[in-house]
């Protein structure tokens, strides 16, 4: 069965699990080695619709369940679905003689959790090894989806929300759950996404599959930039890199290859995202100059200082004068210098603003010569080290809402606005993509 996305007015995918033929000039999907892990929870069951998804679109399988999985389906119908014996414990010899849990975590290309229950990701978030699958997900390189699915007020925990939030810092990737009734007869967010989202979710970093934007070259900034007063102290700003990182995700899903210049912040890459890392505007702007010349698209999510100390002192300054003052100077703007190119990309700005968010930020999109750009309300410790936030997204002669929500969907749906709006500049029709 073949499932295809297609990108709706509001800029969401919508995917449809029924047959349809190949849209013209798209590659037909590449067989991965693909590690299902199943937890336990009611939604187990749609494991199987899944694996089955998965084989039908031509990737090679392997489930392993833990102990609790099997009390909800047997290992009995994956290993007919899959082909191959289901894998359930870490003290299993004969399988650990065919494959080591090693050699399996080696074997993965990706790695699908679904459905992953609370108690799972609690053990992931605590780096636990504590069964096969957990040694499996510490152990793997691949990257890896969570599907989550549980009552609705176990996944609106804040020990859970913790969790998911620390999980996609790290680079793994969400989706869903899926908001509605649940078999405890209770009505809230919690659900398994349907199978043919799973499988939408895990398109091939590299764009074999045919991404939104296979075979784009996407440069992006993120975190904040600090400029020097003297050797021990700084200015800076409350940005965490979390929006750009999680746009380098989201970009990396949609096939895109994805160069990430970032400022001071914790975070792990991405998998699959080639990272840069700098300190000031100065050397931000270097940097993004060096790695611009084959770029198709250029996001600046980074807090890049306006202003930077005119001198940074050779020694730490010491307490002489009650009062002290430090002289700024302009820092380059970047995103000004990247519209302004002969051959410029697609350019796409950030706008943090306190107040008229929307006429701030079309005055930004104007006088920046911008393609495109992300407006976020940042007053009332709103967006700066948030896990969540909400956007306006404005373009010469259109906008669209992108409601509050965490970062990591945000970013998803941010991209399918930039696909859309760089495929109809370039030309091109962003019409039907065949996923798997
Ligand atoms: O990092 P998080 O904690 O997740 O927070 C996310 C965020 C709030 C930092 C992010 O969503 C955001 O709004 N980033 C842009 C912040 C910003 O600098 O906005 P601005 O309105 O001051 O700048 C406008 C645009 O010009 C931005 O694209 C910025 O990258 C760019 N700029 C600004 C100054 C400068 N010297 N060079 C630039 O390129």
């Amino acid at each position: 069965m073949e499932v295809a996305a297609v990108r709706t007015d509001n800029g969401v995918m919508n995917t449809l699990s029924r047959p349809r033929p190949v849209a013209a000039g798209t590659r037909p999907p590449a067989g991965r080695r693909v590690l299902v892990g199943v937890t336990g929870g009611i939604a187990a069951y749609k494991a199987a619709e899944l694996v089955r998804l998965l084989r039908g679109a031509g990737h090679d399988v392997q489930v392993v369940m833990t102990e609790a999985a099997t009390r909800f389906v047997t290992p009995l119908t994956l290993q007919a679905l899959s082909g191959k014996p289901v894998r359930t414990g870490l003290w299993d010899e004969a399988a650990e003689a065919a494959m080591g849990h090693i050699e399996l975590a080696r074997w993965a290309e990706q790695v699908v959790v679904a459905p992953a229950s609370a108690d799972f990701l609690a053990r992931l978030a605590g780096g636990r090894a504590d069964d096969l699958l957990a040694t499996l997900c510490l152990a793997t390189t691949a990257p890896i989806v969570l599907a989550p699915a549980m009552n609705h007020r176990m996944w609106l925990n804040p020990a859970t929300q913790a969790n998911v939030a620390l999980l996609s810092g790290r680079g793994l990737r969400f989706v869903g759950p899926a908001d509605g009734e649940q078999a405890c007869g209770e009505v809230g967010p919690g659900r398994l996404a349907e199978p043919a989202d799973i499988l939408a979710a895990l398109r091939d970093p590299s764009g074999a599959d045919g991404g939104l934007l296979s075979g784009r070259h996407v440069l992006l900034t993120a975190g904040p930039t600090r400029e020097a007063v003297d050797p021990v102290r700084f200015i800076s700003n409350r940005s965490s890199g979390k929006m750009g990182f999680a746009l380098a995700a989201a970009l990396t899903a949609a096939g895109a290859r994805v160069t990430l210049v970032s400022g001071p912040v914790c975070l792990a890459t991405p998998p699959g995202v080639e990272r840069h890392d700098v300190e000031s505007a100065d050397e931000m702007y270097r940097k993004v100059h060096a790695l611009i010349a084959d770029v198709d698209i250029y996001i600046g999510a980074a807090a890049v200082a306006d202003y930077r100390p005119t001198q940074c002192a050779d020694r730490k300054i010491k307490k002489t004068s009650d009062c002290l003052d430090i002289t700024l100077t302009r820092a380059p703007d970047i995103l000004s210098s990247v519209a302004a190119l002969a051959r410029r990309p697609f350019v796409v700005g950030f706008a943090a603003e306190t107040n008229d968010v929307e006429r701030n930020a079309r005055d930004k999109l104007e006088r920046k010569k911008l393609d495109m750009i992300a407006a976020n309300d940042v007053s009332e410790g709103r967006a700066f080290d948030r896990d969540d936030n909400a956007l306006i997204v404005l373009w010469a002669d259109g906008r669209r809402q992108l409601s509050q929500q965490r970062k990591c969907e945000l970013a998803d749906e941010l991209v399918a606005v930039i696909a859309e709006r760089y495929l109809l500049s370039a030309g091109a029709q962003p019409a039907l993509t065949v996923l798997a």
